[in-house]
């Protein structure tokens, strides 16, 4: 795990250096999802495999960039899913980006997950790691990723980041949102799962959701790349994850680009979440 950790490590400074010096232009491939690739997302895919395909016990890798998983070693065990450059439109308007890490023991399913990882590209660099029951904060400076602090979440919090289309919403989720807004919430919403879902464990709290809807009725957000580590990351500081009604770590994948519907944030606000889905 150590390996894997200072391979993301790599991975995130020399993706760093791509974000500032490469040219924002877009490429003519489109990724299995059907979006087009912008190239800092196929530099940063490729860095990831690069990085992660020096170590022994890494046995596949599948990338939100990549239409099928990627053996690489026959006698590894880790199986890591990732999202190279998450939020990449965002960089064009120099807003936060960032990169998505789950490592899966045996097998790229929920329950198989081990460790989780993401790293934000913002005005600092920084890379949040989650594994034997601790989430862990570092800062990289002078090259180098230093460890500032573990994250709990409090029980109740402040923000709130409603993801999807607003008019194709349910009318209960919208009522919900309404409601949370009613009851003192501050909007905080960039775009970018990983500064958003970042704002709000910093913060101590609030709540993260990109439900299905009319437009999209299985969400947005892949399982494996995006939604899992951050369940896994929420869950392990104190918070919980949910689809609406059950834990995402209890959803079975049944393709490697499966999206789920939502809701991450600390107790107060996802155990709304649970009863007004519960009810609906
Ligand atoms: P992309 O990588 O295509 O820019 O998507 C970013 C993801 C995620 O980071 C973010 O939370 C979500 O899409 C935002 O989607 P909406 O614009 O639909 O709210």
């Amino acid at each position: 795990m150590k390996l894997i950790l200072q391979a993301i490590e790599k991975s995130a400074i020399r993706i760093k250096n791509a974000i500032d010096v490469k040219d924002i232009g877009y490429s003519q491939e489109q990724n299995s999802s059907g979006e087009t690739q912008l190239q800092l997302d196929i530099q940063s895919d490729l860095i990831i495999e690069e990085e992660l395909s020096k170590i022994a016990s890494v046995h596949t890798i599948a990338s939100e960039e990549k239409e099928l998983p990627m053996l690489l070693n026959e006698n590894g065990h880790y199986h890591i899913a990732f999202d190279p450059l998450d939020g990449s439109s965002l960089v064009d308007v120099n807003l936060s980006v960032g990169s998505i890490f789950g490592i899966y023991d045996g097998e790229l399913t929920a329950s198989k997950m081990v460790a989780s990882c993401y790293v934000v590209y913002g005005p600092r660099v920084e890379l949040v790691f989650a594994h034997e029951g601790k989430v862990k904060l570092y800062l990289l400076q002078a090259g180098e990723f230093e460890y500032v602090k573990e994250i709990h979440l409090n029980e109740k919090g402040k923000i709130m980041a409603p993801g999807g289309t607003q008019q194709c919403w349910a009318p209960y989720h919208k009522a919900m949102i309404d409601a949370f807004f009613a009851d003192g919430y501050r909007l905080r919403y960039s775009g970018g799962m990983v500064p958003d879902l970042h704002q709000i464990l910093l913060k101590g709290g609030g709540l993260f959701s990109y439900p299905g809807a009319s437009d999209k009725p299985e969400g947005k957000l892949r399982q494996l790349f995006e939604v899992f580590p951050f369940a896994f990351i929420f869950e392990t500081a104190g918070g919980r994850a949910i689809d609406g009604a059950n834990r995402v770590l209890e959803k079975e994948t049944k393709h490697v680009h499966d999206t789920s519907p939502c809701f991450f944030g600390s107790n107060y606000e996802v155990s709304v979440v649970a009863d007004v889905y519960g009810r609906n």
